[in-house]
């Protein structure tokens, strides 16, 4: 069921999303811009576990994130873009901490996710997520440049946030 907080709407994506979610990407560097076919993919089977926020008909914010099939008790999340006008409104942490309260993912017991170190705001968020549940924060190396062969990227370490509070607490 969709939730509102003020004008946006925080729901479960569909495909009817996908093509919007894809140009979202596109305005969101640094992310990697996936094909418009991944972000069907996200937004069907993964829409229990992916997030977008709507606001007057406008997709502003995504969050697609997934269950490692090894790692029942993990949401990893892949991507969190917010739309530049709808930024340092709280909106990123607000779609994590929504996702986070969903009943089908009760069993969540850590987040984990990548970051590249030369992103800051995604740093921060992050790391707020920690300190809003009081939790702890721990890195290691994960992907490396090497892994991204001729491609120019930075390094992706893991980021690991957890254990979380008990539902009721979320
Ligand atoms: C990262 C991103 C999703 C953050 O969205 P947002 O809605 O502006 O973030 P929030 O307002 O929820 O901020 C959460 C925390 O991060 C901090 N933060 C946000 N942007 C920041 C920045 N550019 N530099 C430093 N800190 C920043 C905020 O101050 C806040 O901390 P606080 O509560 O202690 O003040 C958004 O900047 C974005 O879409 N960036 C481009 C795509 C990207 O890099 N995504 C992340 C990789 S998965």
């Amino acid at each position: 069921m969709a939730e509102t907080d003020a004008d946006v709407v925080l729901r479960a994506p569909s495909e009817k999303d996908g093509a919007r979610i894809h140009q979202l990407i596109q305005a969101c560097p640094p992310l990697d811009v996936n094909s418009l076919y991944a972000y069907l993919l996200l937004t069907t089977h993964f829409s229990q576990t992916s997030l977008v926020a709507e606001q007057q008909g406008r997709i502003v914010g995504f969050v697609s994130a997934y269950i490692p099939p090894s790692k029942s008790d993990v949401l990893f999340v892949w991507q969190v873009a917010v739309h530049e006008q709808c930024r340092g409104q709280a909106l990123g942490i607000r779609m994590l901490k929504r996702l986070l309260r969903r009943a089908s993912l009760a069993r969540i017991q850590y987040v984990e996710t990548t970051v590249s170190p030369d992103n800051p705001a995604s740093r921060a968020m992050f790391a707020r997520v920690a300190e809003h549940y009081s939790t702890d924060l721990n890195e290691e190396a994960w992907f490396g440049a090497e892994h991204f062969g001729p491609q120019q990227h930075a390094e992706e370490p893991l980021l690991r946030i957890g254990p979380l509070p008990t539902r009721a607490a979320i």
